[in-house]
């Protein structure tokens, strides 16, 4: 067994902890400064919303904290591990573990159907196909699938449906840490309003957290904090939708 299971132990209460995080993509005149000194901190058990014009490096941010993207310079632990401390395939290893990710475009695998769409992060973390697929039925029965949905391919999905096996794939294997690239932004306000109740619900715990990329205003209400971003660094923490409002009203 290697040691990217749950074998760290972080500072209580920090799930994620980025000092002066900086990503550049490109080199010379076609360099792009995606993040410019990132300072961020998210508590275990809170779901933080990251919020910020188009372009100003939230997907990067979260790319870089899930560790698909290697960061250029700066500190950044997910529940006290650096990834930089670890090769490749262990870094994947403790990514299957540990993060769930939710993609803006679902992502779903097209030729496999709801229920084994769900399973896949289990059986690459080493689960028998047939336990992980009843796994995946009962979290799928969570988010309100039917036999019928479960046996479904994706493109016979709404996208409201498919936005919830995105979800339902992000959270099957209990990682500790989940993000979410604009969960809601294809939905109608009610369904996402149901997404939002559900990774509420289901993602959040004591030491798990949850961090949810968002333009979308009407999901504000679920965010224990809300950060604010622009030309790749933080700008703003607030407690509340409210006093973001008040923060940025004051510095009009
Ligand atoms: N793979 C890449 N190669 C080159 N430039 C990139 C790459 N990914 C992102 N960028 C650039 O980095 C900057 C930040 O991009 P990023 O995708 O993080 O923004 P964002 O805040 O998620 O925007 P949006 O709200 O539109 O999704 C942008 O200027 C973008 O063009
Ligand atoms: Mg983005």
């Amino acid at each position: 067994m290697s040691d990217t299971n749950h074998q760290t132990t972080p500072e209580a209460g920090v799930a994620v902890s980025c000092h002066g995080l900086t990503k550049t993509f490109g080199t010379g005149n076609a360099a792009v400064k995606a993040l410019r000194g990132v300072d961020l901190e998210v508590r275990s058990g809170e779901l933080l919303m990251l919020v910020g014009p188009s372009g100003c490096g939230k997907t990067t941010l979260i790319s870089v904290i899930a560790g698909v993207l290697r960061r250029d310079a700066g500190g950044c632990t997910i529940f006290g591990q650096d990834y930089n401390g670890l090769s490749e395939d262990a870094t994947t290893e403790f990514r299957g573990i540990n993060i769930g990710f939710v993609f803006q475009a679902f992502n779903l695998i097209p030729s496999l159907t709801t229920a084994e769409n769900v399973a896949t992060p289990l059986i690459i973390n080493g689960m028998k196909p047939r336990a992980a697929v009843s796994k995946a039925r009962e979290i799928l029965a969570q988010v309100g699938f039917d036999e019928r949905m479960m046996g479904s391919l994706p493109t016979d999905l709404s996208g409201g449906q498919q936005q919830r096996v995105a979800i339902a794939r992000a959270l099957v294997h209990q990682p500790r840490l989940i993000v979410c690239d604009e969960p809601t932004s294809a939905l109608d306000g009610e369904t996402g309003h149901k997404v939002m109740e559900l990774l509420h619900t289901l993602g959040r715990g004591e030491g798990r957290a949850l961090v949810v990329v968002t333009h979308d205003s009407r999901i504000y209400e679920f965010a224990d904090r809300i950060t604010a971003m622009e030309d790749g660094r933080i700008t703003q923490v607030a407690g509340s939708a409210s006093e973001l409002k008040g923060m940025q009203k004051q510095g009009d």
